[in-house]
């Protein structure tokens, strides 16, 4: 079983043909709304690519929250730790253009109204060790943080990936197994440019390997994905693909990624069905939306 502790958002995307520049108007070329928030993105993830996920994190009191938990149990994902409460549903502002490029705001909402206090027991006695847990950090830290201590000493592999970029949790780090992060957030991690590790990504992942974690994955867009640890470095390429919304790719990968390593095949392997779940997100628009099966991600794969 896959935990997810996250967020859920209510994304409003606006299609534009160039993202504004700053203190410009531009006109949309259309509007939709989807199911979105990084954490209910990568439980659905997981869930189409074949995991058994539950997922833990909180909605408001309106239509929106009931319709985002709604669909994360239609795809089979346990909601029993999802609780209802008095503010509003997480919301995204979402821009996309032509090329499939974003740019995202999140108003956290109920993502941010529970703290570490509220989290409950996580991992029981019949915690399966094949099981991991999946973090990103659009809840509050004191919740991420709890949720990795209560992994660790239950014996289930941590996976964190840091998106929105920013300054990780005291002693979260140490606990990771897997830090999974785009060029922007390492560059954050690292305080560096982002240049500096589209340079030299490997050079980049070891080096975010020192900060604690067992491996780190830097995703790379169109360039795939880089994996190290301490034993191996491993570059997985793109599938190529005509692009129209890069939104929740990487969540996408993330949960596809930690089903495969739940199943226990090889990280090249894991990678590169990653990758493959990812190429097939980028092909159609929106977050939930864009999400493969399994079948879509193997028939991408030649399987
Ligand atoms: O990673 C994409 C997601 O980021 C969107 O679904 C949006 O809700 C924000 O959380």
């Amino acid at each position: 079983m896959t935990t997810v502790v996250g967020s859920l958002n209510l994304d409003m995307v606006a299609r534009v043909t160039m993202l504004p520049a700053e203190g410009e108007t531009v006109l949309a070329t259309g509007y939709e709304e989807h199911g979105g928030g990084k954490g209910a993105n990568q439980a659905l993830a997981a869930a189409r690519a074949g995991a058994p996920v539950r997922f833990v994190g909180r909605v408001g009191r309106d239509g929106a929250g009931q319709r985002l938990v709604e669909a994360l149990a239609q795809a089979g994902v346990d909601v029993t730790k999802v609780e209802a409460v008095d503010a509003a549903t997480g919301r995204a502002w979402i821009e996309v253009d032509d090329a499939g490029a974003n740019r995202i705001v999140v108003v956290p909402g109920a993502n941010a109204a529970w703290s570490a206090r509220d989290m409950g027991t996580l991992f029981g006695a019949d915690t399966e060790p094949s099981g991991w847990l999946l973090l990103q950090r659009e809840v509050p830290d004191d919740v991420i943080l709890e949720a990795a201590l209560q992994a660790v000493a239950a014996g289930v592999p941590v996976m964190l990936n840091a998106a929105p970029s920013g300054p990780l949790p005291e002693g979260l780090a140490a606990r990771l197994t897997t830090l999974v992060v785009n060029e922007h957030e390492a560059a954050g991690l690292l305080g560096c440019r982002e240049s500096v590790v589209t340079a030299d990504v490997t050079s980049a992942a070891i080096a975010l390997l020192e900060r604690g974690p067992a491996e780190v994955v830097i995703t790379l867009g169109a360039d795939g994905a880089v994996f190290a640890s301490r034993n191996e470095v491993v570059h997985e390429p793109a599938f190529v693909v005509e692009v129209v919304d890069t939104t929740a790719a990487g969540d996408t990968f993330v949960g596809a990624f930690a089903t495969r390593r739940g199943e226990g095949v090889p990280v090249r392997d894991a990678l590169r069905f990653a990758c493959a779940a990812a190429a097939e997100a980028v092909r159609v628009a929106g977050a939930q939306s864009s999400i493969p099966l399994r079948t879509a991600i193997e028939a991408r794969l030649g399987g």
